[in-house]
């Protein structure tokens, strides 16, 4: 059987994408309160219209060092105590390319916002759920952490670190009451494929070439599983995959 604790606040990254929206909607459902980040405020607004006062949403570029290590006093009140942080926020903007196609600059741009971003996101609010006794830390990985391909160097390179970081926190702080789970979806359909390839329609066409794809909903099913979990059980790791495409090959 499993229990849901609501009272847990969550904060989500990358809120305004495809998996984080599907996330924040699910999670606000089930009555969690929840802390919407993202670069873009506009559209975190909007988030925030659709969903009520379960949802709060904060400005945060997770590659903003300041701004990250400001967290803590910028949480709006009554969601300032994070049991649940989402580590969402990622993008492969440029990908799909030979290494040499790119420049180093834009290479190193997709590990400073998938790998570094996350580091800090998680250190400036690890140390509340120490104090409190218990938290709970979901990364998103992706399959690309356990399987390379081909043209994908710096977001594979940057999932294998999420998948590093992962398994190595859930060392650190065995016994502390602090839950560590890895979400490694295959292909998912959202604004990640036109975010990498600055075209729209070719994102379109690339996603409408695989036989199927995930959709965001079906990453944050995952997340409320993980979350729903007894306090003793910790989903270590979840691959969740298309039932047919690249992923499974
Ligand atoms: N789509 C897939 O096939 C797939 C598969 C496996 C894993 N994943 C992972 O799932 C996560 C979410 O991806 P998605 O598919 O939902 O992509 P998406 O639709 O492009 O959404 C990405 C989100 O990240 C935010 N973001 C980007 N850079 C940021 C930064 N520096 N600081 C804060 N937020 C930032 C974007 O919003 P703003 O522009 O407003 O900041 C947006 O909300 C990523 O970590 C991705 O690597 C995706």
């Amino acid at each position: 059987m499993t229990t849901v604790n609501t009272d847990a606040c969550v904060l989500v990254t990358g809120a305004n994408g495809g998996i984080g929206t599907a996330i924040c909607r699910l999670l606000v459902t089930r009555g969690h309160r929840v802390v919407a980040t993202a670069r873009n405020p506009a559209k975190l607004e909007t988030l925030a219209d659709e969903l009520g006062a379960a949802l709060q949403p904060l400005a945060l570029d997770v590659t903003d060092r300041a701004a990250v290590d400001g967290l803590g006093e910028a949480l709006p009140a009554g969601f300032d105590r994070i049991d649940i942080l989402v580590n969402n926020a990622g993008h492969d903007t440029g990908g799909r390319r030979l290494f040499d196609a790119g420049s180093s600059d834009q290479w190193c741009e997709i590990v400073e916002t998938n790998v570094q971003g996350m580091i800090r996101v998680t250190h400036a609010l690890i140390g509340g759920m120490l104090e409190r006794g218990h938290g709970h830390i979901i990364n998103l990985g992706s399959i690309a952490g356990l399987k390379p391909y081909a043209t994908g160097t710096a977001y594979v390179t940057s999932k294998y670190a999420v998948h590093g970081f992962s398994e190595t926190l859930r060392l650190d702080y065995a016994g502390k009451g602090i839950r560590i789970t890895e979400i490694m979806p295959g292909l998912v359909r959202s604004g990640f494929a036109a975010q990498r390839l600055g075209d729209v329609a070719q994102a379109e066409a690339f996603y409408d070439s695989f036989d199927a794809c995930l959709q965001p909903q079906d990453v944050a099913d995952t997340v409320a599983y993980a979350i729903a979990q007894p306090p003793h059980v910790e989903i270590a790791q979840l691959v969740v995959l298309p039932v047919s495409g690249p992923d499974r090959s």
